[in-house]
């Protein structure tokens, strides 16, 4: 074979998701294992669904909506926002890669926090563009140093609010103050993945700035907290232009039908969201309270999963964990060599992690 890849493409990294529980259990012997490593949703799927999901089946060998006209409207009224202005995705990720497709050519820079969702990072890098990275400082965005990046190459600042994998968020002031500075001609994305876990009221929603007045696109995600990861939706809000140019290049049916119906009823189950965001903040209590017993730190979250310092290599912490059947993730990759990050599972996860936790660190059971 000699096939020629650009030198862009061969520089990046790929993606390496969270180990599957199936994957752990073949290779380790092992069963009943538990998986908190991806910031999925404890509970499952919303009920309401998988019932929607459910009664769709037969209907499966038409196309899908192309233009989701059902999700997007409810998502206009949801939001108060036109339709011209929401963008259906095959998760979020694929949001991303048509941001990028749609405003980037080689050469040009994309800013993003570091450590930051490593999509952002291979999206510009498959579009030959150049990611410039501002580090966070002490686990928050450096929204001073971002703007002290642009240049006038400069055509996509990537920031994600709350911060994955720190947990931190940006402050509507914050964000006032930096938006001010930044170029009309470059594009602030702020990725809500975990949006609907944060509690601080001073809080950044992004959905403020949705308008054809500020270069701003927001993308959420139903794969968190409406615990459907599994069939791939989420969308952006955008200005009106922008949403235009992503229809152009996306794929026709992009979002696919049972996604499409899934996350229709996910978004009425109100009740379903509450009481996902209610035991995601129960359980980050109890969890905090066991690391504080086992005498280690760890920091706060306004999102579905924290950080705890090991104060070890966290890789063979991993590894150590594994063996006990708990899959969580080592930030070693992400540049924090003695922090894992935990995503809170039901109760009793909670407890089984705590106990392989307290065994790999070798300190007494949480009683
Ligand atoms: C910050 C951030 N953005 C986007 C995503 C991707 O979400 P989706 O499942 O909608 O593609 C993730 C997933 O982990 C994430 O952490």
């Amino acid at each position: 074979m000699n096939l020629k890849f650009p030198d862009y493409i061969k520089s990046i990294r790929p993606y390496k998701p969270g180990k599957p529980i199936e994957e752990l259990e073949r290779e380790y012997g092992i069963s009943d294992s538990i998986k908190l490593a991806s910031n999925e949703n404890p509970l499952g799927p919303s009920p309401a669904a998988i019932t929607a999901m459910m009664g769709f089946m037969e209907k499966l060998h038409r196309y899908p909506d192309g233009q989701g006209h059902c999700l997007v409207e409810k998502l206009s009224g949801k939001f108060n926002i036109s339709p011209e202005c929401i963008v259906l995705g095959n998760g979020s990720d694929e949001i991303i890669g048509m941001l990028t497709r749609a405003l980037l050519q080689t050469g040009d820079e994309v800013i993003l926090t570091e450590p930051s969702f490593l999509m952002y990072e291979i999206m510009v890098l498959s579009c030959g563009a150049v990611p410039v990275f501002v580090p966070l400082k002490s686990f928050f965005a450096d929204l001073d140093s971002i703007i002290a990046q642009i240049t006038d190459k400069t055509r996509i600042i990537f920031l994600n609010n709350p911060v994955n994998p720190t947990g931190t968020i940006i402050t509507k002031k914050g964000f006032d103050a930096f938006l001010e500075k930044v170029p009309e001609d470059v594009l602030v994305v702020i990725d809500e993945a975990y949006i609907e876990f944060a509690k601080d009221p001073d809080c950044l929603q992004g959905i403020d700035y949705c308008s054809d007045k500020h270069p701003v696109a927001v993308l959420r995600t139903f794969s968190k907290a409406y615990g459907l990861a599994g069939i791939r939706i989420g969308y952006g809000l955008m200005p009106a232009a922008l949403a235009r140019i992503l229809h152009r290049i996306r794929q026709p049916f992009n979002a696919n039908a049972l996604a499409q119906t899934g996350a229709c009823a996910a978004l009425d189950d109100n009740g379903f969201l509450n009481k996902t965001v209610s035991l995601v903040h129960e359980e980050l209590d109890f969890l905090y309270a066991g690391i504080e017993h086992l005498g280690l730190n760890y920091f706060p979250t306004e999102a579905n999963f924290f950080l705890i310092d090991v104060e070890r290599d966290a890789d063979a912490v991993f590894e150590e964990m594994l063996r006990l059947g708990v899959i969580i993730r080592s930030m070693v990759s992400y540049g924090y060599p003695t922090y894992i990050r935990v995503t809170p599972g039901l109760r009793r996860e909670n407890e089984r992690f705590l106990e392989a936790f307290a065994k790999t660190m070798g300190k007494a059971p949480v009683s």
